[in-house]
């Protein structure tokens, strides 16, 4: 077996850079009896919208076994742990506070500070309680408002000891899978929704910025995007021209408001009812200024022209591909990363997921998993080149720490570091964990 590593005179293997690992609410905690009802249980009760007819009422049964998880992940060596949020687990539908459940995020920022582990807190992974989809969910944005006064209550609570707060992970999939695509919950279809939500979230994350920067001014607080670094099916022109909206509408649209309190040049493709309703002063909340940008990457996205003045995806073919059918391109990662920092001012950067999924299994209580310790140290290898080359990267997140609900394809793909039996909720660590766990521990 190969391990993972790094070289020895790399940046990444310094003890300030930080290692991490990465998990959110909804994948792993299961309790569902003990918070209030979420976009995602409506989703996955409803028919053909989950692979495999499952849903996160059980999960892995991180809050029964939150404990053993937190001395399974201090035994990896890591330097972190970043976790999510439920929103429905902390607040109640008539606005006031489950004090249970705010407890349970108390103790357990308390015991990962007790081991020395940095929290990074996501205060929104996807699970909107249902009655505010109820009232429109993110195409309402009265919703950003209830996220801030829910930052609030989170950001009082567990306070200056999380080391850093992202109000959101990946709008992009909140908004485009979730009410453009109709493939995540809620399950909503067309450009005006999809590009309504996410002027509401952008909105939802500037107001959470300002309670942050009120309530915790010591902790790191940004937000956590997703970027598939986008490439040209061929030379043509029209390929290319296709690219560059794809690429602006698939990421740009996230950043660039952000950075530079504007939509990419892609909205003017649009037609006027499908543009976002954006009120004065909306700008200006949205570019509150991050301390850091969280930057999830998996695979690059090839584009074509739909022949119609607009782009299509190319599905990717052939060997190869991960458990997800996505391509395995270290390059593209450090591309992504070079070029952003080319084109914006960025804040410090951390990695805050990378992974794969692979068909993995247990046998004779190992769990021999190749693929991924090569995923991870080409990827590894991939962010090393990009800080050469003069990129800010504080830490690098491995997605996930365990094996968990992947959304609509339920439990069938396996993206941990560990491997979990569903019947049994037996852990095991995967070769991989092992891997990253040695290199950990041969830093300087
Ligand atoms: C990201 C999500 C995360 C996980 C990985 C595989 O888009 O943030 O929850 O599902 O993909």
């Amino acid at each position: 077996m190969s391990t993972i590593s790094l070289p020895k005179q790399s940046a990444m293997m310094r003890r300030d850079f930080i290692y991490g690992v990465a998990t959110s609410s909804f994948q792993i905690e299961g309790a569902r009896d003990s918070r209030i009802d979420c976009i995602w249980d409506t989703f996955c009760a409803q028919p053909n919208t989950i692979e495999d007819g499952t849903h996160g009422d059980i999960a892995c049964e991180h809050v029964k076994y939150w404990r053993q998880d937190v001395d399974m992940i201090a035994d990896l060596g890591v330097d972190a742990y970043r976790l999510s949020v439920a929103w429905g687990r902390v607040m109640n539908e008539d606005g006031s506070v489950n004090k249970a459940g705010l407890q349970f995020y108390i103790d357990l920022v308390d015991a990962l500070h007790a081991k020395n582990i940095k929290v990074f807190i996501t205060l929104y992974h996807w699970d909107l309680p249902q009655y505010l989809e109820d009232k429109g969910g993110w195409l309402n944005r009265d919703t950003a408002h209830a996220f801030a006064h829910y930052t609030d209550i989170v950001s009082k609570a567990l306070g200056e000891d999380v080391y850093s707060y992202a109000t959101l992970n990946e709008p992009f999939c909140s908004a485009f899978l979730g009410y453009e695509a109709g493939i995540h919950a809620p399950g909503k279809t067309g450009k005006g929704n999809g590009r309504q939500a996410a002027h509401n979230l952008l909105l939802a994350h500037g107001l959470g910025m300002r309670v942050l920067r009120r309530n915790v001014p010591k902790s790191m607080c940004g937000i956590v995007l997703n970027f598939s670094t986008a490439y040209s099916a061929s030379e043509s022109p029209e390929d290319i021209a296709a690219t560059r909206m794809g690429d602006e509408y698939h990421n740009h649209w996230y950043i660039q408001p952000l950075l530079e309190a504007s939509y990419p040049d892609v909205i003017n493709h649009l037609e006027p009812h499908e543009r976002p309703v954006i009120e004065d002063g909306d700008m200006d909340i949205i570019s509150e200024k991050n301390d850091f940008i969280g930057i999830n990457y998996y695979t690059r996205a090839v584009f074509k022209s739909d022949g119609n003045g607009w782009f299509d995806q190319v599905v990717p073919q052939g060997d190869g591909l991960t458990a997800m059918g996505w391509e395995i391109v270290p390059d593209a990662f450090t591309k992504l990363l070079v070029d952003l920092n080319a084109r914006y001012e960025l804040p410090p950067i951390y990695i805050t997921e990378n992974g794969a999924a692979f068909d993995d299994s247990e046998v004779n209580g190992e769990v021999p998993d190749q693929p991924r310790i090569d995923y991870f140290n080409s990827h590894l290898r991939a962010v090393d080149s990009a800080m050469e080359q003069g990129v800010d990267i504080r830490g690098y997140f491995a997605w996930s720490l365990m094996d968990n609900f992947e959304w609509a394809l339920g439990y069938s793909k396996r993206f941990g570091i560990v491997y979990v039996d569903y019947d049994t909720q037996k852990r095991t660590l995967k070769n991989s964990a092992l891997g990253y766990k040695a290199m950990l521990n041969h830093r300087l």
